[in-house]
């Protein structure tokens, strides 16, 4: 859960108080679903989850991006890989709507405009995002944690004020199964380890379903023990929802493609290579410039 997506969890949640109390304006309210929903609905029959064409950003100059041009699949797991300063983090502030490119183009689906909505539209959407650092309430349970996450979502919030319907309870029920906080619900997340906070708040995005997940180096700071388990709870979610997975750690990322599936190499704000792992790691501009270091 991004900071500011916390931030847009209270504005959600203040404006569905402000509505019930039947004080929502021409401001409040819906209007910014009405935005939304002028945008139009994502559009996945391509197969194109996100789509980034001739990216560039530049910082006094810097090229942080540059002519960036990547696509991935609906249901893929994309591991991007490459050195300090390549662009990784970057190109997740890009599809996120934090930074504006100088240049190019980002579709959700074959029809979002990603540059033409707010930070806070493209959460809603369907794209989360995980920062580094875990950012969940400290105070409440676990349970309470995903609860908030799902009252967050536009589409249960006709149930904020409710008791939670079966479904939901089966919902958080799952989620906790699945990143394997089952015996940890009442738990002060406070409590919880580096690596188990990193999993609620991924289970936190995952409570509002979104279509494509981005996570900037998820499990860097986690024991072997819990890295090998976050792979296995990202080969999990492959499939129902894209993954975009940015690590430096290469028995990871060895681990979630399976021999098999496309990684990405950027540099120097570019695609340096694309392919297996394997061919990626005895590419010799990438040796050069990343894993001969
Ligand atoms: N807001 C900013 N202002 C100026 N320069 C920036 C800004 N954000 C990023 N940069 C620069 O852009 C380049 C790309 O940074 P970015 O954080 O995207 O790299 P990264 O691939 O995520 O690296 P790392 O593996 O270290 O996380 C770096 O040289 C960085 O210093
Ligand atoms: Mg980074």
């Amino acid at each position: 859960m991004t900071p500011d997506l916390m931030e847009s969890m209270h504005e959600v949640r203040a404006r569905h108080e402000a509505r019930l109390a039947g004080q929502a304006g021409e401001s409040g309210g819906d209007a910014a679903f009405g935005r939304l929903l002028h945008a139009g609905q994502p559009d996945f029959t391509q197969g194109v989850a996100l789509y980034l064409d001739d990216i560039t950003v530049s910082f006094d100059g810097f090229r942080a991006l540059n002519q960036l041009s990547l696509a991935i699949n609906v249901g893929e797991l994309r591991c991007i890989i490459g050195p300090n300063g390549a662009g990784k983090t970057t190109m997740m502030d890009v599809i996120t709507g934090k930074t504006r490119p100088d240049a190019g183009k980002a579709s959700f689906g074959s029809t979002i405009d990603l540059l033409r909505l707010r930070e806070n539209e493209i959460a809603q959407i369907g794209i989360g995002r995980k920062f580094q650092k875990p950012t969940v309430y400290e105070q409440l349970s676990v349970f309470e944690n995903l609860e908030l996450a799902l009252k967050a979502d536009r589409r249960a919030r006709a149930s904020l004020f409710h008791r939670l319907s079966g479904e939901q309870l089966d919902r958080i029920g799952e989620i906790l199964t699945l990143i394997h906080l089952k015996g940890e619900a009442q738990r002060t997340a406070g409590l919880l380890s580096h690596g188990q906070k990193q999993w609620l708040e991924i289970g936190m995005l995952l409570m509002q379903d979104p279509k494509l997940l981005l996570l900037d180096e998820p499990v860097a700071g986690m024991t072997d023990e819990e890295t090998e388990r976050t792979a296995e709870l990202f080969l999990s979610l492959e499939g129902r929802h894209s993954l975009v997975v940015v690590e430096h750690d290469m028995k990871f990322v060895d681990q979630l493609t399976e021999g098999r599936k496309k990684v990405t190499v950027l540099h120097e704000g570019s695609v340096l290579a694309e392919g297996r792992l394997s061919e990626v790691q005895a590419n010799e501009k990438v040796v050069e410039v990343y894993l001969g270091r």
